[in-house]
């Protein structure tokens, strides 16, 4: 369950476009929409995206439909992007009861989806893509990580902004095979001009569900033609993520 979230979206989330800035994600942006306009039987021209956190996707995806609506659980996050992208409508709303009252012509839930932890939050999640879907409508989960394909790794990078800048350690690990979560461990290091460095830790527990777990829930609440699809994008090595697409009836 996502009872805390991590202090990348709490105290830090000021800090987020130095860890991951809008720009790296034009390809990814570009794959994602192109899985959902090839999934839906009329070009999409309204968008929800739930965990939209800093906009960084819709600032890419936002050229090619009409309306966006931008949702996420922390206020800080959802700020940045209000800055980024202006013209999309923002609202605060957990992605597991989130309910708008309004139908959209496709439902994105990017890596957000990776802080439900339990079977029963992410088949809440797909109920909530799917009371926003219009009849034809297509829902698209692309997760981090799926259980067949979980490696551990690590990584580092980082940005230099305005007056600041970070660096970072990303670690991701699992501590039993069967785990059915695991964990991205972070250092920040944060520097702001005229004021001592500081290193900041911050532990983000994550959800790792299966393929057949994602089909069978997709289907469970309703949706049809679901199906994993492997990501293609210049940074990911062939055949190590995957996504997950389905339609609402009509
Ligand atoms: C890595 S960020 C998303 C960044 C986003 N993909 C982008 O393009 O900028 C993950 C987000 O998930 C959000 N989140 C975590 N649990 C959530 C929940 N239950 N409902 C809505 N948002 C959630 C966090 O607040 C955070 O903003």
């Amino acid at each position: 369950m996502t009872e805390q979230l991590p202090r990348m979206y709490t105290d830090l989330a000021d800090w987020f476009h130095l860890v991951t800035p809008p720009e790296e994600y034009a390809e990814e942006a570009d794959f994602y929409f192109s899985a959902i306009a090839d999934a839906s039987t009329a070009p999409p021209r309204t968008v929800l995206e739930l965990g939209a956190g800093a906009g960084n996707n819709a600032s890419h995806y936002k050229r090619r439909v009409e309306q966006v609506t931008l949702t996420d659980l922390s206020p800080g996050m959802l700020a940045l992007s209000e800055r980024l992208n202006p013209e999309c409508e923002h609202i605060v709303g957990d992605m597991r009861t989130l309910r708008l009252g309004r139908l959209f012509d496709a439902v994105f839930v990017h890596d957000a989806v990776c802080y439900l932890t339990t079977l029963d939050d992410l088949r809440q999640l797909m109920q909530t893509a799917f009371a926003h879907c219009r009849p034809g409508g297509v829902a698209l989960f692309a997760p981090d990580h799926i259980r067949e394909l979980f490696q551990p790794s690590t990584d580092s990078g980082g940005h230099d902004g305005s007056g600041r800048a970070l660096r970072y350690l990303e670690w991701t690990w699992q501590a039993q095979p069967s785990d059915s979560t695991y964990v991205t461990e972070y250092v920040y290091v944060l520097h702001a001009d005229g004021q001592p460095t500081r290193s900041v830790y911050d532990r983000h527990l994550c959800g790792l569900f299966g393929r057949e777990d994602w089909l069978r829930l997709l289907r469970d609440v309703g949706f049809v033609d679901a199906r994993a699809r492997p990501m293609v994008h210049s940074e990911v090595p062939p055949g190590t993520l995957e996504l997950f697409v389905a339609r609402k009836p009509c």
